[in-house]
Order: structure tokens, then C-alpha cells, then sequence
């Protein structure tokens, strides 16, 4: 797993002060990293995860407000203070309208200053996912569900994060780990749906040397390899009951032993698991434990499929856009109307995965500046199916057109006109009372 990213980015053309200002940081164990680059702290922040920027309002070649405009269109979660000798008042103003929190005047208050540093990062729900960028939540359902989750991720207690596929299980797994004290300690993941039974126990308690037949030396399993850390279970509905029954013992005894071996072995694991199945059914027809259920869903967390927390759609499509572009180097995109239309309305049968695979192809293949909806791979091609009362009103208005000419060319001859139309009288007339034509 990689390193913790700082959590601060210092931006100031005065290298002197950067440096003043992250040994000062450091000294409250708040890690960061400076640069006296504007443009390299665009790209840095592109690239890490920082919770807070802090920026001089003034430097060559590049203002802090225009530093501050392409961050916020960057990632607009990032928190920043801005710093400066001498700034207008329209400048501060209006580095607080593009949302700095705060503006300091050189020579800097440094207690003050620290002590909201502190209380920012403190107060942040944002969390740090090293592996695979940031987790994007706007949807107000997320919303709960992250603040669910932040609660949890301080304590101890075992997770149980269930959802479609592709909905972010793992992702939400991580960021529970990310923000806990178990945080700079392992993120272990083992598949409880990869592994024949036998070969899953190994993994998980690992085994001695001559266990069984293929154990050629001794092993560690996934308990020791994540101590201290958290151990994600993920797919747990497809553990059989036998191991289900071990796991159980390791939950509520915080023990276990390495297959083959009689020493026990202490385990400290915070146990997140997810799954896409429905585990109470599962209870109810023998095939899952329901005291390891009770134990394990100390915390539930259902994500829900993205059709159902649309809020989250187009955030979602300008990360991965901000992702891919800069991954492939490729000048910022904007969705066509058409196609955030589009993108607001799709069922997401494969959830956050399809839409971050949908942009990825679209960014790789894209050769404007915007995508148009003849650029989207063909299941996203199909029309819009029209709400039914606008459907209806148009149908009608059709008809209405197609029988009045009718009724038109045939003079006013009923039989006639039904015809023109080639359906019965009878038809016609039902037509005509419909759409309330009277003649
Ligand atoms: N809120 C989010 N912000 C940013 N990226 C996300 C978010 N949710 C999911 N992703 C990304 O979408 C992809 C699918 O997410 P993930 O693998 O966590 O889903 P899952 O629910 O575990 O799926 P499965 O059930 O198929 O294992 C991953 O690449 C993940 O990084
Ligand atoms: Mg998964």
C-alpha cells in the first residue's frame, strides 16, 4: 500500500517561508510539502490526495486567485487558506468568493494559524484513499452513508458495506480504513469468492510447513499480515459455513491458528466485509451463519446503485474526467447537455464502474473539447424514452393532425375520411371523441 500523502500543499514563491512553514507544520505532525510553483502545485494536486492548500495570494506568472479558480475546478473539496503581504481588500474578497476559508497577512499569526489548520483537518470528512484517488460523494444518501461511515471508522467496530456491483464497496472499505487510527497500518483484502474452501482458510490463518500436501514451508495468512490493520472481506456471502465458522471464532475470540499448528495466535484485525448478496435471505435459507451476521453488522452500510442517488452522476463523470484526462494527457472534456441528459437518465446497470470505464474509452477516444452523444459507445446511443404524459400529448396531437386532414380531403365524409385512414368508423368516431372533435 503506499505512503500516506501530506495532507497540506504550501504554495509560495518565498521558498524561505514554505520551508519555515512546513518544519512548523511538521513540529504539530501535520506532514506537507511546498513548492514555489504555481503551475507544479496545479499538477501535484492532480496527482495527491491533499486535504488543504495553503497559497500566497501573490506570485509571479501566476496569481493565487487564478491558482485557486483551476484548483476548486480541480477538486473542489480541497480546503484552502491563502496567505499574503500585500493583498487588496477586492483580492481577499474575492479569494473568499472562489471559497478560501481564510486569509492570513504576513508576518503570520503562527499560533492562530496552526490552531486552524488543526481544526480543519480535524473537522474534515474527506478522506485520503491512496490507491485509487479520491471518493467522490455528493448525493445526499451518500452523504448519510459517509458520514455513517467516518463515525464508524473511528471506532473498532466490525463493517458490513453491501450494495450492487460497482457501487464502490471496496472503495468505501478502503476510506473506512483511510480514516481510522488503523490508518498506517496494513489494508489487507482477501476474495472470499476466488478461493476454494480449503485454500481460503490457508490464506486467511495462514499454515505450517506439511499442513497438507502442498504446504512445501511455513506461511503467514491474511490475520498476521494486516495486524494492527483492517482485513476486507470481500464477497463474504460466498464463504462456505465450515470457514464461516472459524471466522466467527476469530471475531469473538480474537484468535486463531495457522493450519497445522496447535499455537495460538492473537489477531488484531478491524474486520470490514462487503457483499452483493442478499445476506439475511441467505440466513434464512441455512446458507449463511446468523450469529457471524450479528457479529460482523455491528455497522451496515447499503450503497446504493447510482441510478438511485443521481446527485452523485455528473461530480462523479468530472473526476474520472479530471482522472483520465490528466492520465493520457489530454486537454480538459465537458459533457454535451445531450449527453449529461443522457448520463442522468442511464439505468447504470454496472454502477460507478460502468460510468468510470464509459469516460475512460470516451476520453481516449475524444477529439474535441466536448463530448457529443455520436462519441458514446452504442448502448448509450438509444432514445430517451419520453415521459409518458409528453408521449401522449404528441400521439395525440399526430392523430389529431392525420384525422383532421383526413375529414379535410374527404369534405367532411366520415366514411370517407375513416378510408384516407384505413381504419373502420367505428374507429374513427372513438378517435374523434377522444380527441374532442367535434363536427
Ligand atoms: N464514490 C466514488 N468516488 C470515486 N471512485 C469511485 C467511487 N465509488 C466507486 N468508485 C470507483 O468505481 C470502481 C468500482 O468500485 P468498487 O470496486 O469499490 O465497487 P464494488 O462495489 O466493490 O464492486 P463489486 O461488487 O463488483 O466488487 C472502482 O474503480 C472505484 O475506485
Ligand atoms: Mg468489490
Amino acid at each position: 500500500m503506499a505512503a500516506m500523502n501530506p495532507a497540506v500543499l504550501i504554495v509560495d514563491d518565498e521558498i524561505k517561508l514554505c520551508e519555515s512553514l512546513s518544519q512548523i507544520l511538521k513540529a504539530h505532525k501535520i506532514p506537507s510539502e511546498y513548492t514555489d510553483n504555481p503551475s507544479e502545485a496545479v499538477s501535484l494536486i492532480k496527482n495527491k490526495s491533499y486535504r488543504l492548500l495553503i497559497s500566497d495570494i501573490k506570485m509571479p506568472g501566476f496569481s493565487g486567485i487564478e491558482l485557486l479558480e483551476q484548483i476548486k475546478a480541480l477538486d473542489n473539496k480541497l480546503q484552502v487558506i491563502m496567505i499574503s503581504g500585500y493583498a487588496s481588500v477586492d483580492t481577499v474578497v474575492e479569494a473568499m468568493k472562489l471559497g478560501a476559508l481564510n486569509f492570513y497577512e504576513k508576518p503570520i499569526d503562527i499560533a492562530r494559524f496552526v490552531e486552524e489548520i488543526k481544526q480543519i483537518l480535524m473537522k474534515q470528512s474527506h478522506p485520503i484513499i491512496p490507491k485509487d484517488g479520491k471518493i467522490i460523494i455528493n448525493d445526499r444518501v451518500m452523504m448519510e452513508r459517509w458520514q455513517m461511515a467516518t463515525t464508524a471508522a473511528a471506532t473498532d467496530a466490525p463493517v458490513i458495506i453491501t450494495g450492487e456491483s460497482g457501487t464502490g464497496k471496496e472503495h468505501f472499505a478502503a476510506a473506512v480504513h483511510e480514516n481510522s487510527r488503523r490508518k498506517e497500518k496494513p489494508f489487507i483484502k482477501i476474495n472470499c469468492a476466488a478461493l476454494p474452501d480449503t485454500l481460503l482458510e490457508s490464506e486467511l490463518f495462514g499454515h505450517e510447513k506439511g499442513a497438507f500436501t502442498d504446504a512445501k514451508s511455513d506461511r503467514k495468512g491474511k490475520f498476521e499480515v494486516a495486524e494492527g490493520g483492517t482485513l476486507f472481506f470481500d464477497e463474504i456471502g460466498d464463504m462456505n459455513l465450515n470457514t464461516q465458522a472459524k471466522l466467527l471464532r476469530v471475531l469473538q475470540e480474537k484468535e486463531f491458528e495457522r493450519l497445522g499448528s496447535n499455537k495460538v495466535r492473537s489477531a488484531d484485525v478491524r474486520f470490514v466485509a462487503a457483499t452483493h448478496r442478499n445476506l439475511e435471505a441467505m440466513i434464512e435459507e441455512g446458507t449463511f451463519r446468523q450469529d457471524l451476521y450479528y457479529r460482523l453488522s455491528v455497522i451496515c452500510l447499503d450503497i446504493p446503485p447510482l441510478r438511485e442517488r443521481k446527485d452523485d452522476i455528473i461530480p462523479l463523470s468530472d473526476f474520472f474526467i479530471s482522472l483520465y484526462c490528466s492520465r493520457y494527457e489530454k486537454p480538459v472534456l465537458r459533457l454535451s447537455d445531450e449527453v449529461k441528459h443522457i448520463f442522468m437518465n442511464h439505468s447504470w446497470p454496472g454502477n460507478v464502474r460502468e460510468l468510470k470505464n464509459t469516460i475512460e474509452r470516451t476520453v481516449i477516444f475524444s477529439k474535441s473539447s466536448e463530448v457529443k452523444r455520436e462519441e458514446l459507445p452504442s448502448q448509450y446511443q438509444v432514445m430517451m424514452p419520453v415521459e409518458q404524459d409528453t408521449f401522449t400529448s404528441l400521439h395525440d396531437k399526430v392523430d389529431r393532425e392525420m384525422v383532421l386532414g383526413a375529414l379535410d380531403k374527404a369534405h367532411g365524409n366520415k366514411s370517407q375520411a375513416a378510408e384516407y385512414l384505413n381504419i373502420s368508423r367505428k374507429t374513427l368516431y372513438a378517435k374523434l371523441k377522444k380527441l374532442n372533435i367535434e363536427l
